[in-house]
């Protein structure tokens, strides 16, 4: 095998072990609260973008459903909007220039213990353990205009 090859590989491992902290890491941090509408600053940034926050859901769960790996809520900065983008791996990345802030892992590993194949159901469970002050958190820290 020609050493381009394995540097490529190499390349390629890195990004996909980076990406995969760096999803999970948010996935988790914005897990483990109470779910239901979005509050705090993000909220009228999702009816702005998406039109209400029930489209906003509709979308980003048809995301989820249609994704290999990952369904991100992202503020795009060149735009100056919310997108939900969809991401085969850990390491496709959507487009430059956006903030993720919210990270849905659909991965099979994520759910197929416990949904086996309804993925559905699992995104719905996702939805309800949102932690919005996380995300309320990092549109501050990110200083997103609202
Ligand atoms: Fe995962």
């Amino acid at each position: 095998m020609p050493p381009t090859a394995n540097v490529r590989s190499s390349f390629s491992d890195l990004t996909f072990a980076i990406g995969g902290v760096k999803n999970h890491e948010i996935y988790f941090e914005h897990l483990g609260g109470g779910g239901g509408d979005p509050t705090g600053p993000i909220a009228p940034l999702i009816e702005r973008d998406f039109g209400s926050i029930e489209a906003w859901r509709a979308d980003l769960k048809a995301t989820g459903m249609g994704g290999r790996g990952w369904a991100w809520t992202a503020y795009d900065w060149d735009e100056q909007r919310l997108f939900n983008y969809i991401g085969d791996a850990q390491n496709t990345f959507p487009v430059w220039n956006a903030t993720p802030l919210v990270a849905l892992d659909v991965y099979e590993h994520a759910y197929f213990l416990d949904y086996q194949t309804d993925r559905a159901s699992y995104i719905d469970a996702f939805f309800a353990n949102l932690d919005w002050d996380v995300i309320a958190s990092w549109v501050s820290k990110y200083q997103i205009r609202t």
